[in-house]
């Protein structure tokens, strides 16, 4: 049993919807294993997987243990026995409301186990016994949010007294809940979700998750812009020619497609969610405080100021494609190309790389193109936000060599490099050593890995316990959400812009479309060679 450190979180009861899924198995579980390895997690917290597969606790302790053992860095096989032992399961249909006296009987018995008792019954109502803090996370496909939610609300599980609310709030059991994306597949089912978790839970409650919001660059990019005073005074459109967000893979969608991907497809799955996020935390405001109603009002500031084009606009602004078969004999399709997947409807022109060209109307970015682009199966796996600087305005060395023969500088830029090298660089024009001035572009380099000498935790882990702890900065707002809906849904719903999706080659950068669509401003997408390290 680890040394449990001092600021853990208070216990409480994990309930685990989804829990024969792979984003539990693969991501959760050994999140909260690594998490307990290093004693950050509260000594009675136990967790309670809740799916349709018939599983006892055993069972389901045994499914996962391989998992745990190939995605937790340093498995340690008697570690796992204890921590197994907070592993529990019950099985049964989600939407049932006969399913949540037996729930609430679960729940009471394992607080009891895992002694985790609380005094006093707020509402006078309440079915428990033992009130323990319950914290829901709903790893299940989003057409169940609702429905779900609704029965966690019938069932009579939210306390009335809400925390917040009470003398002692340390006296009054909270309830909270993670909802994972996507929530809605646009923004009339994504604010009718909202509207339904509304309903049960209050917005202080509700932890929407964005995996991306964990990982340790995206946060660095507010400590890089307001912890310094050297790069705010440029980021605005007076020296900012444009900015980059990529979100590049190297796999397919492989089985996923079926089940998920082929309802949703990249600027759903990748540029509504993640992306927009990524962009938001680029150019908001500074927020008046590091506290959650700070930044998130700074980051709705700025999503409520991207210009929404009409749906016959789409095909200026945006570029679809979709992966062609693959000749590599490692290909994690087979070879298949994506319209040739198992359970993919061609009919549907899902796409598998989208490339959107938006624009801010704010006094800082007015005029400043914000290119956003993901896709699978391309040349490499690479997170990152390319910030281009404008050419000096008087040109001083446009005789000297390679200016004065033109073609496309790579100087003049920042680049954050979130995944899979987690840095930043510079690049900027210096003199070549010589007698004669020649001027080349050079690059000062940032490893996070390098300075640190740490691993990136994996993002689950660190945004689990923020949920247990009330800590709300890095969840999304349901405003954060229907603003990034509102921007993405010209694209999604755009007939043209479907019908005229590409098909591209896996290992690439995409479709040729999308690189016409920056020349068409005199810009050129970032697209580093496969082993250079930026
Ligand atoms: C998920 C998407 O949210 O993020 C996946 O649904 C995608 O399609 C994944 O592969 C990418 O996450 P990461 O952390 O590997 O960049």
């Amino acid at each position: 049993m680890p040394n449990h450190v001092k600021d853990a979180p208070e216990p409480c009861v994990l309930v685990i919807y989804g829990a024969s899924g792979d984003l539990t198995a693969r991501k959760l579980i050994p999140a909260l294993y690594q998490l307990d390895q290093q004693g950050r997690l509260p000594e009675q917290l136990c967790v309670l997987g809740l799916a349709r597969t018939e599983m006892s606790d055993q069972e389901w302790r045994e499914h996962l243990q391989p998992w745990v053992q190939r995605h937790a860095e340093g498995f340690d096989p008697n570690h796992w026995a204890w921590f197994a032992g907070r592993l529990h399961y019950l099985a049964g249909s989600a939407t049932d409301a006969d399913l949540y006296p037996v729930l609430i009987a679960r729940i009471n018995d394992l607080a009891r186990e895992h002694r985790m008792h609380r005094t006093g019954d707020v509402s006078g109502a309440s079915p428990w016994v033992a009130q323990p803090n319950i914290l829901f996370y709903l790893a299940v496909a989003p057409e169940l949010i609702s429905p779900i939610v609704q029965r966690i609300g019938e069932a009579g599980i939210i306390a009335e007294g809400k925390r917040w609310c009470a003398v002692d709030p340390a006296s009054v059991p909270w309830q909270r809940i993670i909802v994972e994306k996507p929530i809605g597949h646009d923004l009339a089912s994504g604010e009718e979700i909202n509207r339904a978790i509304g309903r049960v839970f209050e917005e202080e409650a509700v932890y929407r998750i964005d995996h991306y919001l964990g990982k340790e660059l995206v946060q660095n990019l507010m400590v890089m812009r307001f912890a310094n005073t050297i790069f705010e005074p440029l980021w605005n459109n007076q020296y900012v020619d444009h900015i980059q967000v990529t979100a590049a893979e190297s796999v397919g969608v492989g089985k996923r497609a079926a089940n998920y991907y082929d309802r949703a497809g990249a600027t759903r799955d990748m540029i509504q969610s993640h992306l927009l996020q990524v962009m938001a935390l680029a150019a908001m405001e500074p927020p008046p405080s590091y506290d959650a109603t700070a930044i998130r009002r700074e980051k709705i500031k700025l999503l409520d100021s991207v210009r929404v084009i009409r749906p016959a606009d789409a095909m200026k602004h945006g570029v679809l494609g979709r992966y062609g078969p693959s000749q590599d004999a490692y290909d994690t399709d087979g070879g298949a190309g994506y319209a040739d997947l198992p359970g993919v409807d061609p009919e549907l022109g899902t796409e598998t790389y989208s490339a959107l060209r938006l624009f801010i109307d704010s006094w800082r970015w007015a005029g400043v193109p914000f290119y956003i682009r993901s896709g699978k199966k391309m040349a490499r796996k690479l997170t990152e936000v390319v910030v281009q600087f404008k050419r000096p305005p008087a040109h001083f060395f446009r005789d000297i060599e390679p200016f004065r023969s033109g073609g496309v500088r790579p100087a003049n830029r920042i680049v954050i490099n979130i995944q899979p090298d987690e840095g930043v660089s510079l690049r900027f024009e210096a003199k070549v050593p010589g007698p004669s001035l020649r001027i080349e572009s050079v690059k000062a380099d940032f490893d996070y890995g390098y300075v640190f000498s740490a691993k990136p935790l994996e993002a689950y882990g660190p945004l689990m316990l923020d949920a247990m702890r009330g800590d709300q900065t890095l969840f999304k707002h349901r405003d954060e959400l229907s603003c990034a809906w509102r921007i993405v849904d010209p694209f999604i719903t755009s007939g043209p812009l479907k019908r005229g999706i590409h098909t591209y080659g896996p290992g690439t950068w995409g479709p040729e479309a999308s690189d016409r669509l920056l020349a068409e401003m005199g810009h050129v997408w970032h697209n580093p060679a496969v082993q250079e390290k930026r």
